[in-house]
């Protein structure tokens, strides 16, 4: 974390459940990779998670098995900062502050808002309209230069880059403006069961979400009932969104091109590929779980890992919040 020229990196990822296939490929899968290269800020956004009503036993027990999850899968305490969120008070601060730089009608064009409102219309709340506020607030805090995330979260990340243009216009260069990074393979994994829709967390079709910590067998019964189509033909094209994604998937998997996986599978039935799929996820997931079940049983490292990082990202932040306060106007 020493090195100042290196370019900073955050991302942030919420615990609302157990981490998907599509969080890893997506997002997860590069910050891991950015480590070496990157001054690497990662956070588990649970603040995010109450946009939509949560049980309380089960949220603390998800924002541990998330935290020892994305260890899991990498993230190494030694090279990056990885923090919890809500413990570091900066976030929710500039949050506020960034609602009043960010106007009703930019707000009301996001369309995870207009889709969550859809999905929770019993609790449309003004956090689900301002939370891409919150999402600006995590990002500018750290004068990220990279932001590696999904193509779900591109809209997202415009709306942040506007609010920085639009607040350094009015008040000199306070915040970075970041740029997206969104993989080329990987970035929008589709459910198993209907692939015209993201995999989600929030599913209600089991079998449309891969986790991260699925069993072996588990797994394999989601790819062989994954949907396809009847042309029984493994090549990438229009109407076939099954295959599509199942090609992306063992894509972003192995690293073989699309091309190459047509080839491979020339002559062959959808049973095969199928389950030649299924088995790469196996064994890319496999070491995470295994990692995982290391961790979640040491709750003490795990703490002192949080700790350590909500206390320098306190400070880091600090500094951008107090440079933006005083520049409004506030009385530090
Ligand atoms: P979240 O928690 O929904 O997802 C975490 C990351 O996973 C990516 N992702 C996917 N990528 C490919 N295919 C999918 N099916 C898929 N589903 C999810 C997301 O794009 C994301 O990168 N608001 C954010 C969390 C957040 C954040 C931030 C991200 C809070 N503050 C600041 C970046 C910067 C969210 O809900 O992601």
């Amino acid at each position: 974390m020493e090195t100042e020229k290196k370019k900073i990196v955050f991302s942030a990822i919420q615990p609302s459940g157990t981490i998907t296939l599509g969080n890893y490929l997506g997002a997860v899968r590069n910050w891991v990779n950015m480590q070496d290269e990157y001054n690497c800020i990662y956070a588990l956004a649970d603040l995010h998670t109450i946009t939509v009503r949560q049980e309380p036993a089960v949220m603390r027990k998800n924002i541990l098995d998330a935290y020892a999850s994305i260890m899991a899968c990498g993230i190494d305490p030694e090279k990056s900062l990885f923090f919890i969120q809500s413990h570091v008070h900066t976030h929710a601060e500039l949050a506020w502050i960034l609602n009043c730089y960010t106007q009703f009608g930019e707000l009301s064009r996001m369309t995870q808002f207009k889709d969550k409102s859809a999905k929770h219309a019993d609790n449309i709340n003004a956090g689900l309209f301002t939370y891409p506020c919150l999402m600006a607030a995590d990002i500018l805090l750290y004068q990220a230069d990279m932001v590696p995330v999904g193509a779900d979260q591109k809209q997202h990340l415009e709306l942040s880059r506007d609010i920085a243009v639009r607040f350094n216009g009015l008040y000199d260069n306070v915040f970075k403006v970041p740029e997206g990074f969104i993989p080329k393979n990987g970035a929008r994994v589709m459910s198993l069961q209907d692939p015209t829709r993201k995999m989600s967390k929030s599913d209600e079709n089991v079998n449309g979400c891969v986790h991260l910590l699925d069993t072996p067998e588990v797994i394999m019964k989601k790819f062989k009932r994954a949907v396809t189509d009847s042309e029984a033909v493994v090549r990438y094209g229009e109407g076939k969104e099954g295959i599509n994604n199942l090609m992306s998937i063992y894509s972003a998997v192995t690293g073989k091109t699309l091309e190459a996986i047509e080839k491979e599978f020339e002559g062959k039935g959808y049973g095969d590929f199928k389950t030649t799929v299924g088995e790469a996820v196996v064994e890319a997931l496999r070491p995470i779980k295994t990692r995982y079940e290391q961790l979640i049983k040491d709750k003490a490292y795990l703490e002192e890992c949080y700790r350590k990082a909500d206390e320098t990202a306190l400070r880091f932040s600090q500094r951008t919040l107090s440079k933006a306060m005083k520049k409004i106007g506030f009385v530090l």
